[in-house]
């Protein structure tokens, strides 16, 4: 059967802002402005006012964000780096490919990184804390910077699902020595293809990426001054996230509007583990809205039955697939909630009616 509900719908996102972002291509092509030029400075610009840091850098993914801040860490072979045994593999593939050690810490019931056990794992090799801010609620910084100061350790916020999410009125991605973004078409601001970013208030870490992201040249003396990478955001890709950058605050209030709705509708089904923790000092901003639900498989499979396209990840943790060859120390809480997550659509192309069908059709599994 068809989606009555898509997880996503690009094609709608761009009906919806059609004017716009055509209009911000023929800007782009009839200036015939390729790379590095008006449109990602003024993205960049935008971006870091957003996050609420001195400079943002445009990149080609999360992946090259999280990379490059921990090249710019000075993080390499011997250190180790504590991440969370749930997120995206990019995550760890990141510390992996600076030829440090990842430390896997379990999750909270946030999704989070367990800040406990996060200072448990604190040995005298570790060099950084790779916190994620998954699905659109940021971890505990407040702990997680205390920690940092007390062993002397560098933060990258991994906070490619957090665009917008706050913490004591404090943006994701301007707590730690950078934050990463992902403009990955379908997070909150996508772009029409892969796209990235650091945040940062450090000038020699911005000048460093700045630097890294165009094979280690500096643009303006022409000087190389290291080996570097090719992973520039595309100054089209900017000028259309530029577009939707002002959407974004619109679409964070729509976003919270349909959680409203689920956790109004669902809150009574005793089997089903919604994601709000009634932590004043949180805005989250539902990139996604996981669920866990008791019946795992069963229930994502009903609602996929019925045209309500979701979500479930991750079924198996990254940590098990053997190529990646981590060390899996066993975290009963991402174990447990692998089983169990389960995404319901959250994004700006859903109307009101669509939004109840899924209420409905969650509920009639449950038979209610
Ligand atoms: C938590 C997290 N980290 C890292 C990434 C990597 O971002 P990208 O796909 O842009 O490389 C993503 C997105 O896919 C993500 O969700």
């Amino acid at each position: 059967m068809s989606d009555k509900v898509p997880f996503v719908d690009p094609k709608k996102n761009y009906q919806m802002m059609k004017a716009e972002i055509d209009a911000a291509y023929f800007d782009v092509m009839s200036k015939g402005d390729l790379i590095d030029r008006g449109h990602l400075k003024s993205f960049e610009a935008n971006l870091a006012a957003f996050v609420g840091t001195r400079y943002a850098i445009g990149l080609n993914s999360g992946y090259d964000a999280l990379h490059l801040s921990l090249r710019a860490a000075g993080i390499g072979p011997g250190d180790e780096v504590i991440v969370p045994a749930h997120t995206f593999v990019a995550t760890t593939s990141a510390v992996v490919n600076v030829g440090a050690t990842p430390v896997l810490v379990d999750v909270a019931k946030d999704y989070n990184i367990d800040v406990q056990k996060m200072e448990e794992a604190v040995t005298e090799r570790t060099r950084a804390l790779l916190p994620v801010h998954l699905s659109g609620h940021m971890a505990d910084m407040v702990r997680i910077m205390e920690i940092a100061d007390k062993y002397n350790l560098v933060v990258v916020e991994d906070a490619c699902q957090s665009l917008g999410a706050k913490l004591n009125g404090k943006g994701a991605g301007s707590w730690g020595l950078t934050g990463c973004w992902s403009f990955y078409p379908f997070k909150i601001l996508g772009g029409y293809g892969d796209g990235g970013a650091i945040t940062t208030d450090d000038p020699d870490v911005a000048l460093f990426a700045r630097r890294m992201r165009y094979n280690g040249e500096d643009r303006e003396t022409g000087e190389y001054h290291s080996h570097g990478f090719t992973c520039l955001l595309d100054n089209l890709q900017a000028a259309f996230l530029d577009v939707k950058l002002r959407h974004l605050p619109t679409w964070i209030v729509r976003r919270k509007e349909i959680a409203r709705h689920y956790r109004e509708a669902l809150s009574d089904l005793t089997d089903l583990m919604l994601p709000h923790y009634d932590d004043p000092r949180y805005d989250d901003i539902f990139q996604n809205y996981t669920v866990r639900s008791k019946q795992g498989d069963d229930f994502s499979g009903y609602l996929k039955k019925n045209g309500v396209e979701v979500l479930t990840q991750f079924r198996k943790p990254y940590y098990k697939h053997k190529a990646l060859n981590l060390d899996d120390r066993g975290f009963p809480e991402t174990e447990a909630l692998s089983r169990e997550v389960c995404s319901l659509p959250m994004n700006v192309e859903i109307d009101d009616q669509q939004v109840a069908y899924v209420i409905q059709t969650v509920r009639s599994f449950y038979g209610k």
